[in-house]
């Protein structure tokens, strides 16, 4: 028996922080296309997606909510599933980087690198970014200080560490790089090469001591792992790597590609890389950096408000509409902008007008002409060699667009044939067939071409839009009779039997009114802000007695210095009225000490002191933050020291 040629293709592992948006959907979506294709040619598939747990922003988030780590993992974690499910996609596996699987696993890999030399001990002092969980050289920090990938500004991190040498693997990732498609598409390339092999690469700090959400350092637990390690090991720790079980790596490992947007394509093409090559095992076989969805040209970000979410696009337009959008829309590997008036044109003009025309002109006229009845017989047309010609050309293009990931293209190639069989029922002119009896051979054979053609673009867009195939082959009364609908099958024009009876079905695509639904979606998604406003939990209700406990006074920061032990917090001395309170806050990575001084900000002066990491703290500066992002200290600039605040 033949076995059958394995193929693993995964997706970045999404942080559980928040409600995925449509940018996420697309890399998934994407997957899921390459992995429904790939089965259906016969490859021995495996699909790889999952959520990556650890780490200072999760811990953070989760605090906020004022829940425990894995409980408010665990909320996040049952919405992406639901959210992958509405959008059927076909994963294998999911991973999630909290299962014991993988933290041990993880611990086991660390400690590999560790005894070979390629992880030792130092100390590191850094520019980093709290969101985006990386550190930054100044050269490549804009303005010096900010975090090239979000703008935010980064803070100095010093801290005992553990370091990969990376720098060791250097030469080796730069002949990976020049040969074979590591990376793909051909510009990521250039961009990596300019922007991080050349100047050099550095070793690379995998440990952390100032939070505890993360794996731990087997043999030194006050360390976890850094995300970035414990994450991209995920592709690897889901096939049992490192585990009593390791078939499954041994049959899919290495992935033939990993799919990630370009913000990461820097980790999964140094450092991955890098760490497979420190464990001896193949790298991947490719990488590919898709482009970002832009909204109104920037990127999507829910602070900013310009998001779209997957799951109200399903309920109102059906999933195939997404996904036949996400991947006809943009060119893969470049960046693209969202706005909803071309998701509405899209489609109309290709699905309800392009596809859904065809499918219900073609199952109306066999009904009406037929009683429904395909017959198959030699009455050929002059125009029928064209379109099965067209047919033969487009297929041998499809093949080899999907195989490059070029769905956009891939889908292109079929409508042209969408519309090629559309303009051959202009050609033939069914109806006028219909009106002599003499011509009924002729338009069984037109009818029957018709239904053949549409069997195949099904077919060919069956791993692309699923739902919308089978409807299809609902409709052309060939469904359950998969000889039909298989790959195989779209080699030949010509395979629906004589004798199958069509069905008059649902509308596939209803045509949409382009101003109502571009209003309806600025409305769904600015609703959706106010929502998560609406959605605030408030604490039990208080008496004025209750509020009347709490001693606000207006305070002015006469001196501020950072913390000698921790950088996350300032420590200010404030003058309120006739004394001075030393109060610490975890402010510094928004406020410099310097910009401290001389603001009148609003203290609560009767909260019972506490020591901050050794330093006493006599009260509170009042703070506004959202979930950690951005925070901003309410000031009372003007006010006497001293005077209450109610
Ligand atoms: N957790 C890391 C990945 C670790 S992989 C070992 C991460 N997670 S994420 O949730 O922030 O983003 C994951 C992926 O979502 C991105 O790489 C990208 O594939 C996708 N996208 C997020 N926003 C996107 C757009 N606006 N447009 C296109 N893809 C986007 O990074």
């Amino acid at each position: 028996m033949n076995k059958k040629p394995t193929f693993y293709v995964t997706t970045p592992i999404y942080y559980p922080s928040g409600k995925l948006h449509i940018g996420h959907a697309y890399t998934t979506i994407a997957a899921d296309a390459i992995a429904r294709f790939k089965r259906f040619c016969g490859y021995d598939v495996r699909f790889l997606t999952g959520t990556d747990e650890h780490g200072e922003k999760i811990q953070k988030k989760a605090h906020e909510a004022g829940m425990k780590e894995i409980d408010f993992l665990d909320a996040q974690i049952a919405e992406i599933k639901k959210l992958w499910e509405k959008l059927e996609i076909s994963n294998d596996d999911f991973i999630r980087t909290t299962e014991e699987r993988h933290e041990k696993a993880i611990q086991k890999i660390f400690t590999k690198l560790y005894e070979k030399g390629d992880i030792y001990k130092g100390s590191y002092e850094g520019n980093y970014c709290v969101p985006c969980e990386s550190f930054w050289t100044e050269s490549q920090m804009i303005d010096g200080c900010k975090c090239p990938d979000c703008g935010r500004e980064t803070k100095i991190v010093k801290e005992e560490s553990y370091f990969f040498k990376l720098s060791k693997y250097e030469d080796r990732i730069r002949d990976l790089f020049e040969t074979g498609n590591f990376i793909a598409p051909e510009s990521r390339k250039n961009e990596m090469i300019k922007n991080f092999l050349d100047p050099g690469l550095e070793d690379l700090s995998v440990t952390r001591t100032s939070f505890d959400w993360g794996i731990k350092v087997p043999f030194d637990e006050k360390h976890v792992i850094y995300v970035w390690v414990d994450a991209l090991c995920n592709y690897i720790t889901a096939l049992g790597y490192e585990s009593d079980d390791d078939t499954l790596y041994k049959k899919y490992w290495p992935a033939n590609v990993q799919l990630v947007a370009k913000e990461i394509v820097r980790f999964h093409t140094i450092i991955w890389p890098a760490l497979l090559m420190a464990l001896d095992i193949p790298v991947s076989k490719q990488v590919f950096g898709h482009g970002w969805i832009l909204f109104a040209d920037d990127k999507m970000s829910k602070s900013k408000g310009n998001i779209v979410y997957p799951g109200q696009m399903v309920d109102r337009y059906g999933v195939d509409a997404l996904k036949y959008f996400l991947l006809r829309e943009f060119s893969f590997g470049q960046d693209g902008s969202y706005t909803h008036r071309n998701f509405i044109n899209r489609i109309n003009s290709d699905l309800a007008n392009d596809l859904g025309n065809l499918v219900s002109r073609t199952v109306s006229m066999v009904e009406k002409y037929n009683d429904g009845i395909l017959v198959k017989n030699d009455a050929t047309t002059e125009f029928d060699e064209s379109l099965i010609s067209l047919y033969k050309e487009v297929r041998v293009e499809f093949e080899r667009q999907m195989n490059d990931l070029m769905y956009h293209e891939a889908l292109e190639s079929i409508w042209k044939f969408v519309r090629r069989t559309n303009k051959y029922i202009d050609e033939t002119m069914p109806w006028a067939l219909a009106k002599d009896e003499a011509n009924k051979d002729v338009l069984n054979n037109v009818l029957y071409n018709l239904c053949e053609s549409i069997r195949l673009i099904a077919t060919l867009f069956n791993p692309l839009l699923p739902a919308t195939a089978v409807e299809i082959y609902e409709q052309l009364g060939i469904k359950g009779r998969e000889e039909l609908y298989n790959w195989e099958s779209t080699d030949e024009f010509g395979l629906i039997p004589d004798g199958v009876k069509v069905h008059k079905g649902k509308v596939l695509f209803p045509r949409l009114d382009v101003e109502e639904e571009v209003k309806i979606l600025e409305e769904l998604f600015a609703e959706k802000i106010v929502d998560q406003e609406k959605a605030i939990e408030h604490k039990k209700e208080i008496t004025i007695d209750d509020f009347d406990k709490v001693e606000l006074r207006v305070g002015k920061v006469v001196k501020c210095e950072k913390h000698p032990k921790a950088d996350k917090l300032l420590v200010s001395q404030i003058k309120i009225g006739s004394e001075i309170r030393q109060i610490v806050s975890g402010i510094a990575a928004w406020y410099n000490p310097e910009d401290m001084i001389g603001k009148d900000v609003v203290v609560v002066c009767n909260l019972k002191p506490v020591k901050l990491r050794g330093i006493e703290s006599q009260g509170m500066i009042l703070a506004a933050g959202d979930n950690g992002d951005d925070l901003i200290i309410p000031l009372a600039t003007g006010a006497t020291d001293g005077v209450e605040v109610r």
